[in-house]
């Protein structure tokens, strides 16, 4: 079911690159998807929502953070596709904000026509079990999409995007080594790194896909996820192409405090993109994972590289939520 404008702009970023020495830095416009204000699950919803409407389905129901953006591009998605929405949002970020629970994302759902259910961490299984139970019992037929919409058949939307940047870096005169973009439930670097593998089938080495932690305490975890979501992804897709544990990078270093609560490299990072391109980054997610690109190339880590693609994986709409932590050095 086609959602999403595609493909996205790959932008170069010419005046901070020029800014910052290194590589040539591309930012490849994923916030820029089309669906009320875009981001990432457009491209996953595609392949989920199809699946839902061929099992029949009438309701979906999702997962995510009181600020999710894959609820928020759930709730588009649904609306377009005549689908009812019910989405279970559990507060789990430790970020105080007068508007947090009504503004931003939240605001966004309303509009959208979700039902919001909002819940405590520890009750959101059984909320979702009551949920699930009581929409059949009412005689709907639900479809359930996990978080972030991260099974193998949503990150097949970023398998597809693997082949859309490989064809933008030829046009653009350049070959694709580095990948980067914030990493949390697995499913855009999965897919990614499945289709850039399956792309190569052993002729030459895969474009390296940087996945910035923003989400797992333990980034083992991540790592984990990511490498069999991917293996899971290439065993019905390009049966004999094998991933190895090593080829999976994750870079635990900017994560922080915590989930949702943005360092003070991410705010400086998402004014500085604003400040030199023109472009918004968010809190949680791209500015966080912008912040690694800024620092990683100031050390040098990328010399020797001639071209860097950031993924912008969109978010702005929680901007609005964060405006606290702008309020000073803004
Ligand atoms: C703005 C944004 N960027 C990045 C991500 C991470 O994508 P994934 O969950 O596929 O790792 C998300 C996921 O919610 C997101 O909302």
């Amino acid at each position: 079911m086609p959602l999403a404008w595609l493909p996205t702009p790959l932008m170069p970023l010419d005046r901070l690159g020029s800014m910052l020495g290194g590589p040539r830095l591309w930012l490849k416009r994923d916030d820029c998807t089309g669906l009320a204000t875009g981001g990432n699950k457009t491209r996953k919803l595609e392949y989920l929502l199809a699946d839902a409407r061929r099992a029949g389905a009438d309701t979906i129901v999702t997962f995510g953070a009181v600020q999710s953006n894959h609820a928020r591009q759930t709730a588009a998605a649904c609306a377009a596709g005549g689908f009812s929405c019910h989405l279970v949002l559990s507060r789990r970020v430790r970020w105080a904000h007068p508007a947090y629970e009504m503004a931003g994302n939240v605001l966004l759902d309303q509009l959208l026509g979700a039902t919001l259910h909002l819940t405590n961490p520890r009750e959101t299984a059984e909320a979702a079990r009551t949920l699930i139970a009581q929409l059949k019992a009412h005689g709907h037929r639900p479809y359930v999409i996990p978080t972030g919409g991260s099974n193998a058949l949503g990150a097949l939307g970023y398998a597809r995007c693997a082949l859309e940047l490989q064809q933008q870096a030829a046009a653009s005169g350049f070959a694709l080594t580095d990948v980067m973009h914030a990493s949390s439930s697995a499913g855009t670097q999965a897919g990614l790194v499945a289709g850039f593998a399956g792309m190569a089938a052993g002729a030459s080495s895969s474009p390296r896909v940087h996945g910035i932690n923003v989400y797992e305490q333990n980034p083992e975890k991540l790592r984990d996820n990511v490498l069999s979501l991917a293996r899971e992804i290439l065993a019905t897709r390009a049966p004999g192409v094998s991933i190895q544990a090593a080829e999976i990078h994750v870079d635990h270093r900017y994560f922080g405090e915590d989930y949702g609560i943005p360092t003070a490299e991410t705010l400086d990072a998402i004014r500085l993109l604003a400040r030199t391109e023109g472009v918004l980054l968010d809190p949680v997610y791209s500015g966080k994972g912008f912040s690694a690109l800024i620092h990683r190339v100031r050390q040098g880590e990328f010399a020797g590289i001639d071209d860097l693609v950031f993924i912008h994986t969109g978010g702005t709409a929680t901007l609005d939520v964060y405006d606290t932590a702008f309020a000073t050095g803004a």
